[in-house]
């Protein structure tokens, strides 16, 4: 079959990256989806069991940092686009050990810019990098974050993540590679790697652990579900500007401690427990070095002129979560005991 595009999706089995890679291909079969990725300890090929065996799919085990695999890549499969989710993903574990995040975030990101510029000639091509709105650094109680926004990290993470950003526009700037850059707000849903707030909150109330919330519990995020985003995503790779960059956000801001007491609620009344029950396991622990006080996005460029918007309010995408991690009590079993690596040798070891 000749494919109209070969989309390459860094980062598919991870959180983000699966739901862009099931949505990507289940609504473009003549489009061969090829997910790479390096299966770190946020991978996971359980996430896409209901896609594996799809004829448009195609799983490749690589680094990005890997140049000669991503020219292999690139020349077995004769991809024409990029879809740039894979990177090192959580703050904490940034500031515990940054270099992994300068590794693959910043050198990944570049190897893969070169590896497109070399690869692609004239024609049609798209080079999407998913990015954060962590990158503009951290709001006071006014205002939100805007396109125009000067970039101000303060993380490891969000560091590296605007590093790779400015690289993103660099290409573009100087070799003419047709980038798109999206900056999204705090995702949840399922498949959430339960390092994450929401899936750790989630996990911990279920086996009534103490709840661990950082500093006062005062910091707000901006919500979007995982689904959304992804339809961000699929909006701005086939509709946005060459060179542009897109804010994507639900206006939907939380502190901390408001939404651990919501879930707490939440969970109480599908659990069959006392009202205010999980509440007492609310645990006030040391604040995070440099926390970032607020994030909250202004979406209007991509709601005004791609049309996008979210389709579910918070409180029905949080439900839904809750209902998927309820009914997915293997899946958070083997992935916080890791056996999920164990599934991989099984099912790659002889090829
Ligand atoms: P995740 O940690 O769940 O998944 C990351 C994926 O990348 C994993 O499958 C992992 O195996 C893979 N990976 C890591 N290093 C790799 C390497 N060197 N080579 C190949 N693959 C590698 O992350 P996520 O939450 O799904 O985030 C995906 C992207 O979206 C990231 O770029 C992140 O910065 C961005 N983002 C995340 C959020 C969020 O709320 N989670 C919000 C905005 C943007
Ligand atoms: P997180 O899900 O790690 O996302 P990010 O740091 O990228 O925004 O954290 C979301 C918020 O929740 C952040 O303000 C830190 C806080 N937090 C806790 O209070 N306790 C926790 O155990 C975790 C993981 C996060």
């Amino acid at each position: 079959m000749s494919w109209k595009r070969t989309v390459l999706v860094t980062g598919g089995a991870g959180f983000i990256g699966s739901h862009v890679v099931r949505l990507m291909v289940n609504k473009y079969p003549d489009y061969r989806i090829v997910n790479l990725d390096k299966l770190t300890y946020a991978g996971n090929l359980k996430n896409l069991t209901d896609v594996e065996s799809a004829a448009n799919y195609v799983f490749v085990k690589a680094d990005v940092r890997d140049t000669e695999a991503l020219k292999k890549v690139f020349e077995d499969y004769e991809v024409t686009d990029v879809i740039h989710l894979a990177a090192e993903s959580h703050v904490d574990r940034s500031i515990e050990g940054p270099m992994e995040f300068v590794l693959t975030n910043v050198v990944g990101t570049v190897n893969l810019l070169q590896q497109a510029k070399e690869s692609w000639g004239e024609g049609e091509h798209v080079f999407h990098h998913v990015s954060t709105d962590e990158v503009y650094g951290s709001l006071g109680e006014e205002g939100l974050f805007e396109e125009t926004t000067s970039y101000d990290p303060r993380s490891p993470y969000s560091a590296s993540k605007a590093s790779s950003d400015h690289f993103v526009r660099a290409y573009y700037h100087t070799y003419g590679l047709p980038i798109k850059i999206s900056n999204c707000s705090n995702n949840y849903g399922s498949h959430h790697f339960p390092e994450k707030l929401i899936p750790l909150m989630i996990n911990n109330i279920v086996n009534k652990k103490p709840l661990p919330v950082y500093g006062k519990g005062e910091n707000i995020r901006d919500w979007l579900w995982v689904n959304d985003h992804a339809s961000a995503i699929d909006t701005i790779f086939h509709n946005g500007r060459v060179g542009e960059a897109y804010n994507v956000g639900g206006l939907n801001e939380w502190t901390n401690i408001d939404l651990v007491r919501y879930l707490c609620r939440l969970l109480d009344k599908k659990l069959g427990r006392a009202e205010g029950e999980s509440e007492e396991l609310v645990t006030f622990v040391t604040d995070r070095a440099g926390h970032d006080m607020r994030y909250a996005i202004d979406a209007t460029k991509i709601e005004q002129e791609l049309k996008w918007k979210p389709s579910v309010t918070f409180e029905e995408g949080l439900e839904s979560t809750v209902d998927w991690y309820l009914e997915n009590t293997e899946w958070i079993d083997e992935v916080t005991s890791g056996e999920y690596r164990a599934y991989y040798e099984e099912m790659y070891q002889n090829r």
